[in-house]
């Protein structure tokens, strides 16, 4: 049985009932919180929760600026929830080509040529440069990933874990970083 009281245990055995999906939230330089879905690429022993996106993202503007996000996972079948709020550090070099050299060939040439640039062209030209980019390099998963990707990791301060209940209330568990540990409170769902 998992510690409840180590929620960085507790959010990895949520992951395994969750598609590998997680809404991000920043905060813009005009005040406003923006949402997006990203792919979670992992956990680190240290709780961060690790997704790739590209430098020169709106995302990444906003982390620059602030350095806090907020991030949610549902599982698949909507009876669980965690929210998290954090602390958003770049991963270390290594991670960052880990976490590139283990996605799909797909994510790969998103990488390389999903920018400003190639989301100006008609339709028939986007699919043209994609065919044309996926021929010429057959070999992108052995490369290092392009200099406009970048791994982030959320590091949590607090976790809110949603648990649902056909037959009661639902009910909240808030994990808050004290120290080397973490206060644990109830909540009303
Ligand atoms: C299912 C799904 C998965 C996605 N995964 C990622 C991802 O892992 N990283 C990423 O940067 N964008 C991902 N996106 C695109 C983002 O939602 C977003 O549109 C993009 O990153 C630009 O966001 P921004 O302008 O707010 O920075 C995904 C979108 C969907 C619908």
């Amino acid at each position: 049985m998992t510690d409840p009281t180590d929620p960085v245990r507790l959010f990895i055995d949520h992951l395994e009932d969750s598609p590998t999906l997680m809404t991000l939230a920043t905060v813009g330089e005009d005040g406003y919180p923006r949402t997006r879905t990203v792919n979670v690429n992992g956990v680190r022993e240290d709780g961060g929760i690790l997704f790739h996106t590209d430098t020169r993202s709106r995302k990444v503007r906003d982390i620059d600026a602030g350095g806090k996000a907020s991030l949610t996972v549902l599982t698949a079948d909507a009876s669980r929830q965690v929210t998290v709020i954090g602390d958003v550090v770049r991963a270390d070099e290594e991670t960052e080509r880990t976490v590139y050299a283990g996605q799909p060939r797909y994510l790969q040439l998103l990488a390389w040529l999903n920018d400003h640039g190639l989301a100006q062209e008609e339709l028939e030209a986007r699919r043209r440069r994609w065919a044309e980019f996926d021929r010429a390099n057959p070999d992108l998963a052995q490369q290092d990933p392009p200099s406009t990707w970048a791994v982030l990791a959320v590091v949590p301060r607090e976790y809110l874990f949603w648990v649902g209940d056909d037959d009661g209330p639902s009910h909240r568990v808030r994990c808050t970083r004290s120290g080397d540990g973490w206060v644990t409170e109830d909540l009303p769902g």
